[in-house]
């Protein structure tokens, strides 16, 4: 073999066993398969007439006042999903998060050791002007550590 030839078989060989050992490293480290497409946008409930079991147990589920008054205090309860996701080390909620309109107001993590359901309660103030035309969403987002980033909204009324 030409010295020219064994380079050249050598570094396809070093690039085959580097393949494969990276293969193994990601089996390893992601030890149940995922559905990659739920990674790649967020996830919402397509038609909440006729929910998927997967939908059920991920889009979170808001419970808030249809009405609140400005400067008072209301309570924004949230869990995931409708049917309460699993919570353990292979598979867990890693956070809640809470959007008033497009402002972060705030966000509770999750260790994957299962101590905590995937609930949170946050209590909100709104100022008038946070809602200058009456209305506001609330926007809830989750993120499931094998089913992706899910997302929910309400909208409320602002007096
Ligand atoms: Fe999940």
């Amino acid at each position: 073999m030409e010295r020219r030839n064994f380079l050249k078989a050598a570094t396809w060989g070093i690039a085959a066993v580097a393949a494969a050992k990276g293969v193994f490293a990601a089996d390893k480290y992601f030890p149940v398969k995922v559905d990659p497409q739920l990674f790649e946008n967020i996830n919402r409930v397509k038609d909440p007439m006729n929910e998927t079991p997967l939908e059920k147990s991920h889009a979170p589920f808001i419970t808030a006042p249809e009405a609140v008054k400005a400067g008072e205090s209301f309570t924004v309860e949230v869990s995931v999903g409708r049917v309460l996701h699993p919570m353990g080390q292979a598979h867990w909620i890693e956070f809640i998060e809470l959007n008033v309109g497009n402002e972060p107001a705030g966000r509770v993590d999750f260790q994957s050791m299962g101590f905590l359901s995937p609930k949170a309660m946050f209590t909100v103030v709104l100022a008038k002007e946070a809602a200058p035309e009456g209305r506001l969403t609330l926007i809830v987002h989750q993120r499931c550590n094998l089913h992706g980033y899910w997302e929910s909204t309400k909208d409320i009324s602002v007096a």
